[in-house]
C-alpha cells in the first residue's frame, strides 16, 4: 500500500461498480443511491471522470468485458455481486437488533453511508488508510453524508492491532451487539495481521459480535489469485504494494474459525451469487477464487 495514494484497489472496486451500473442488463444491480455516491467519491480523479464518462458508451461496453476476460474474467461482476451478499447480511444483522457496524478497510465502499442514514440510531465506523479516508470523506461531505452516527477512521492493521484502534475511537460502542465487515481487505494482510485481527475480535467487550468477511481461497497451485486471472494482474498489485498475502482453503474454514472462537453461519461463492442474483442471466462470467462468508462469535463458557 502506497502511504500517500489512496487506495488504488478500492479505485478498482468503485469502477468496477460504475461499470456494472452503465450496463443496461446488469444496471439493475447497482441501486441508483449507490450508483450516484459512487460516482461522487470517484471524482477525485481525472482517470475514474473519464471511466465514468465512456463506461455507457455502447464501444465501451463491448470491449471493456473482451480485455477484461484477459485480465481477471468476471471481476466486475463478482465485487458488485459479492456487495450484494455483505449488505444483505448488514442488513438483516440490523434488523435482528444489531445497533453498530464497524467497516474494516471500506474503501471507497458507500455501505456505512447509506445505512447510517437509513439506520440513524446506530453507530457506524469505518476504517482504511489516511489517503483513502481522506478521499471518501471529502465526497461524503460534498453528498451531505457525513452523519453524527458515521465516523471515519484512519488504521492501518499490519501497523496498529485492530482491537487497540477501534476501542480507542470515542464513537465506538462497547456494550453495542456489533457486526464488523471486511470485503476485499484479508487478503492483503499478512498472516500475523490475520492472527491479531481473529484474536482481536474474539475478545471484543460486545455482547455480541459477528463478522461478515471474504477471503482468498488459493488454487490447486497454492497461488492466491482469482481464476483466470493473469501473471500481470499479480506483478501491478505488488507494483502497488497491495499484493495478496493471505489465502485459506475453504476446507480448512470452519476449522480455522473454531479454532478463533467463531462458528461459520453463512457462505457463498461464485455459483451461489449467480443463483441468487443473476437467475435467468445468461453468459455473465462471474469471476471465482474469493468466497464469502458471515460468522458469529461463539459464547465463552
Ligand atoms: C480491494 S480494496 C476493498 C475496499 C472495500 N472494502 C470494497 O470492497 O469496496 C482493499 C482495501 O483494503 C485497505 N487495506 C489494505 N491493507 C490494509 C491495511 N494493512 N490496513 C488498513 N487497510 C488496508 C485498502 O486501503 C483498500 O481500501
Amino acid at each position: 500500500m502506497r502511504e500517500n495514494s489512496p487506495s488504488a484497489t478500492a479505485q478498482i472496486v468503485a469502477l468496477n461498480v460504475a461499470f456494472i451500473a452503465a450496463r443496461p442488463e446488469l444496471t439493475h444491480l447497482v441501486d441508483a443511491e449507490t450508483r450516484d455516491l459512487n460516482r461522487e467519491i470517484l471524482a477525485y480523479s481525472r482517470r475514474s471522470r473519464l471511466w465514468i464518462r465512456i463506461s455507457g458508451q455502447r464501444l465501451f461496453q463491448r470491449a471493456f468485458p473482451a480485455f477484461e476476460a484477459c485480465i481477471v474474467p468476471g471481476m466486475a461482476l463478482h465485487q458488485v455481486l459479492r456487495k450484494l451478499w455483505l449488505a444483505e447480511q448488514v442488513q438483516r444483522g440490523l434488523d435482528a437488533g444489531i445497533t453498530q457496524v464497524v467497516i474494516l478497510g471500506g474503501g471507497f465502499d458507500t455501505l456505512a453511508a447509506r445505512m447510517a442514514r437509513r439506520y440513524p440510531s446506530a453507530q457506524f465506523l469505518e476504517t482504511d488508510h489516511p489517503a483513502t479516508q481522506a478521499v471518501k470523506r471529502r465526497a461524503l461531505e460534498r453528498a451531505g453524508y457525513l452523519a453524527p452516527n458515521l465516523t471515519l477512521a484512519s488504521v492501518d492493521f499490519n501497523l496498529h492491532p485492530v482491537k487497540e484502534a477501534i476501542l480507542g475511537l470515542p464513537e465506538f460502542r462497547p456494550e453495542a451487539p456489533t457486526l464488523f465487515l471486511c470485503e476485499g481487505v484479508m487478503m492483503y494482510l499478512d498472516p500475523a495481521a490475520i492472527d491479531r485481527l481473529f484474536a482481536g475480535l474474539a475478545s471484543f467487550p460486545c455482547p455480541a459480535l459477528s463478522l461478515a468477511f471474504t477471503y482468498m481461497e488459493p488454487g490447486t497451485d497454492g497461488r492466491i489469485a482469482f481464476a483466470g486471472s493473469s501473471p500481470l494482474v499479480a506483478a501491478w498489485l505488488r507494483w502497488r504494494k497491495e499484493n495478496f498475502t493471505w489465502g485459506l482453503s475453504r476446507t480448512h474454514l470452519d476449522g480455522f474459525l473454531a479454532a478463533r472462537g467463531f462458528s461459520l453461519e453463512q457462505e457463498a461463492d461464485d455459483a451461489t451469487l449467480r443463483d441468487r442474483y443473476l437467475p435467468g442471466v445468461r453468459g455473465a462470467r462471474i469471476a471465482a477464487g474469493e468466497k464469502l462468508a458471515f460468522a458469529t462469535r461463539m459464547a465463552t463458557t
